[in-house]
C-alpha cells in the first residue's frame, strides 16, 4: 500500500526536513534535535490544559492531543512534533482495562498471568483507532514543514505492564512467564506487536513522517533472550508498515529506542530499524562502533544534567554533538524522557546550541 497523495513524506512538506534527511542517512546542515516526552508536564501551557482531563481522555480527544502535541513545537522550536498519546492506548482501545495513575504510570484492571488470560484478548477494531487518525490529521495540518513522528510501545515493554499490572523494578513476572510458559509468552508478544503495530500504521496513514519504537523495560534482558524471545515480535510490530512507501519506494523512516538495550544495539537495528535511539549510558561514538559504523543515531544527552550549572550541561550537549560526528547521521535527542520538574527553557536553550544559534 503506497501513502496518499497528500501525505508529507508525498507531497513533499517533510521530505527535505532535517528530521527526516538524518534519518535516512543523511548530514543535513542543521542538525535535527527533539525530546522523547517534549509534550507533557515540563510544559506549563500543558499542566494547565490538562487540570480536569485524565491523562487517556485527553490521548482520545483529537482536539486536545493535537493542541498538546503541538504545543512543545512552538516553544523549543524543536525540528520534529512527536504525537501526544501513551503506549497503553492501543491496549484501551483493543478493550483492556487500563488507567494511567499519576505519578506511577499505566495501572491493568485485570493482570495478564495465565495462557487462558493469553486467549482472552481480542484484537482491535479498526474503527477504535478513529481518534487517534483524526488528532494526527488534525496535527500534521498544523506543522507544515515540521515532520510528525509517531510512536507505540514494542511488545516486551507493553507485555511487562500487563503481566505486572503496573510499573515494576525487574519485570520479574513477565520474564518468568517467558521462561514457564514461553507459548503463552509468544502470543501475548504477538498480541502486543499487533496492536502496537496497528497503532503506528494508523499513525503513518494519517501523515506521521516516522516512526519510533520504544522499549523502556528491555534493560532487564540479557542479549540472548532479547535475541530469542523478544526482538521477533518487535520484528512483527514494524512489520505493519510493510509496504507503506512513496512513489520512489522510500519508506517511513523507523527509529528503535530501547533503555539499557546496549548490550544489544545491532539486534534492535537488524529487525528493521533505520536509526537506534541510544540512552546516556553510552557514548554514542562506542553505540556507532557497537553498530558497525553504518547506522544513523539518536541520542543521548543525560536528563540528570538539566538541572546542573548552564556551563556543565553545555559542555555535555557539545560533546554528544561531536561524539555524534562518528556516525554517519545523528539526530540529537535525550537519553530518555524528559523528567517532569525540568526547567522548559533549559530546553529551548539546547535546541539553540545544536542549531548553532548560541
Ligand atoms: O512527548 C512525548 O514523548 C509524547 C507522548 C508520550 C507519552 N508517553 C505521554 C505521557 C510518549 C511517547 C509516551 C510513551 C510512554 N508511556 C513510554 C515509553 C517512553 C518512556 O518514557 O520510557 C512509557 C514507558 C509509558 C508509560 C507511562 N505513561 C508512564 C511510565 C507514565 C508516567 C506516569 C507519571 O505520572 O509519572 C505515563 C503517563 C504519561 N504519558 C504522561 C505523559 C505526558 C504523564 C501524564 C500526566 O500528565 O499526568
Amino acid at each position: 500500500m503506497s501513502l496518499s497523495a497528500e501525505h508529507p513524506l508525498v507531497d513533499g512538506r517533510t521530505t527535505r526536513s532535517p528530521l527526516v534527511r538524518a534519518l535516512r542517512g543523511d548530514r543535513p546542515e542543521r542538525t535535527p534535535v527533539w525530546f522523547m516526552r517534549q509534550a507533557g508536564r515540563s510544559l506549563p501551557e500543558y499542566r494547565e490544559l490538562r487540570v480536569s482531563t485524565k491523562m487517556l481522555d485527553a490521548c482520545l480527544d483529537p482536539a486536545l492531543a493535537s493542541e498538546i502535541t503541538l504545543q512543545p513545537v512552538r516553544r523549543h522550536g524543536v525540528d520534529a512534533a512527536v504525537f501526544f498519546s501513551d503506549i497503553v492506548v492501543p491496549v484501551l482501545l483493543a478493550g483492556v482495562g487500563v488507567e494511567i495513575v499519576p505519578g506511577r504510570g499505566p495501572v491493568i484492571d485485570e493482570p495478564i498471568r495465565t495462557a487462558s488470560d493469553v486467549l482472552k484478548l481480542r484484537p482491535i477494531e479498526p474503527s477504535a483507532l478513529d481518534p487517534i487518525r483524526e488528532a494526527v490529521k488534525l496535527t500534521v495540518a498544523e506543522l507544515g514543514e515540521t515532520p510528525l513522528i509517531g510512536f507505540a510501545g514494542a511488545p516486551f515493554t507493553l507485555a511487562s505492564y500487563l503481566v505486572e499490572g503496573g510499573p515494576s523494578k525487574d519485570q520479574g513476572r513477565a520474564r518468568a512467564l517467558m521462561y514457564s510458559d514461553p507459548h503463552a509468552w509468544a502470543t501475548l508478544l504477538n498480541w502486543c506487536a499487533d496492536v502496537s503495530g496497528e497503532f503506528l500504521r494508523a499513525q503513518v496513514e494519517s501523515g506521521a513522517s516516522a516512526v519510533q519504537l520504544f522499549d523502556s523495560w528491555v534493560g532487564s534482558l540479557s542479549r540472548r533472550d532479547y535475541q530469542r524471545r523478544v526482538a521477533p515480535h518487535s520484528e512483527r510490530a514494524f512489520s505493519h508498515l510493510r509496504g507503506i512507501a512513496d512513489a520512489d519506494d522510500r519508506t517511513v523512516p523507523k527509529i528503535h529506542f530501547g533503555l539499557g538495550g546496549g548490550e544489544f544495539l545491532d539486534v534492535m537495528r537488524d529487525i528493521g530499524a533505520d536509526a537506534i535511539g541510544v540512552d546516556w549510558r553510552i557514548p554514542l561514538d562506542e553505540a556507532n562502533r557497537r553498530l558497525g559504523g553504518t547506522t544513523p543515531l539518536q541520542g543521548n544527552i543525560d536528563s540528570a544534567l538539566l538541572g546542573a550549572p548552564w556551563s556543565t550541561l553545555r559542555s555535555h550537549v557539545d560533546e554528544v554533538v561531536d561524539r555524534g560526528l562518528a556516525a554517519p547521521a545523528h539526530v540529537v535527542n535525550l537519553g530518555h524522557g524528559v523528567p517532569p520538574e525540568t526547567d522548559p527553557d533549559v530546553l529551548t536553550r539546547i535546541v539553540r546550541v545544536v542549531h548553532g544559534e548560541e
